[in-house]
C-alpha cells in the first residue's frame, strides 16, 4: 500500500509541467511550439524570459526534491521509489500526452533530497559546464552520468541503480541533442538559435 501511494504522489507532482504553465500564463504562449519544443528551463529561456526560466528550473527541481520527502514522510521506507515515479512524471505526464521534459532539473532536485553532496557534485558539474560550454544539453547530460557514479565514490551504494537509470533516461530523452552534438550544430545558450 505505501509504495502505490508513494508511487501515485511521486508521480503527480512530477507530472506538473511548470515550463508550459508558466509561459503560458506569461502570455509568452505553448512552450511545446517554441525553440526545441521542450517543456524545460533551457527552452523557457528561449521565450527570452530569464525569470521565468530561472523559475522553470527552480520548480521543476523543487518538485522532485519535494516527491521524495514528502513520500517518505507520509510513506517512510518509500524515498527512491517516489523519486523513481516523480521522475517518470516529469519525462512522461499524462497531461502531456507523455511528452514530457529531459530530467535534468528534476533528477538534481531528487538528488538533493536523497544525497544533498552528490547533488553538490550534481550541480558543480552541471553549472560549471554550462558556463565553459554554454551548451545546456551537454552540460546536463554529463551531470546526470556523475551521479551514480558520485553516490558509489559516497559509497551510497543503495542509490546507485536509481541514478543509473535515471541517467539512462536523461540520454534517451536527449537523443535528438545528441544528434546534434555529433553533427555540430546544438545551439548555445545565448547565440541566436540557442
Ligand atoms: O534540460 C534540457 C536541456 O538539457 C536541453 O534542452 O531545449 O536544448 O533540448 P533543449
Amino acid at each position: 500500500m505505501a509504495p502505490a501511494g508513494a508511487m501515485v504522489l511521486g508521480y503527480l507532482l512530477g507530472s506538473i509541467p511548470f515550463g508550459v504553465i508558466l509561459t503560458r500564463l506569461a502570455g509568452a504562449g505553448d512552450l511545446r511550439t517554441i525553440g526545441s519544443g521542450n517543456i524545460g528551463a533551457t527552452n523557457v529561456l528561449r521565450t527570452g524570459r530569464k525569470g521565468l526560466a530561472a523559475a522553470t528550473l527552480l520548480l521543476d527541481g523543487a518538485k522532485g526534491w519535494a516527491a521524495v520527502l514528502l513520500c517518505e514522510h507520509l510513506f517512510p521506507g518509500t524515498g527512491v521509489v517516489a523519486a523513481a515515479a516523480a521522475f517518470l512524471g516529469h519525462l512522461y505526464p499524462v497531461w502531456l500526452k507523455f511528452r514530457g521534459g529531459k530530467g535534468v532539473a528534476t533528477m538534481m532536485g531528487i538528488l538533493l533530497a536523497l544525497h544533498w553532496p552528490s547533488a553538490l557534485v550534481y550541480a558543480g558539474i552541471w553549472l560549471g559546464l554550462l558556463a565553459i560550454l554554454r551548451i545546456s544539453s551537454l552540460a546536463g547530460m554529463t551531470a546526470a552520468v556523475s551521479a551514480p557514479v558520485s553516490v558509489a565514490l559516497f559509497s551510497q551504494f543503495d542509490l546507485v541503480l536509481l541514478l543509473l537509470a535515471l541517467a539512462l533516461l536523461v540520454l534517451w530523452k536527449h537523443r535528438a541533442n545528441i544528434d546534434r552534438l555529433l553533427a555540430g550544430t546544438e545551439p548555445r545558450i545565448g547565440s541566436k538559435s540557442g
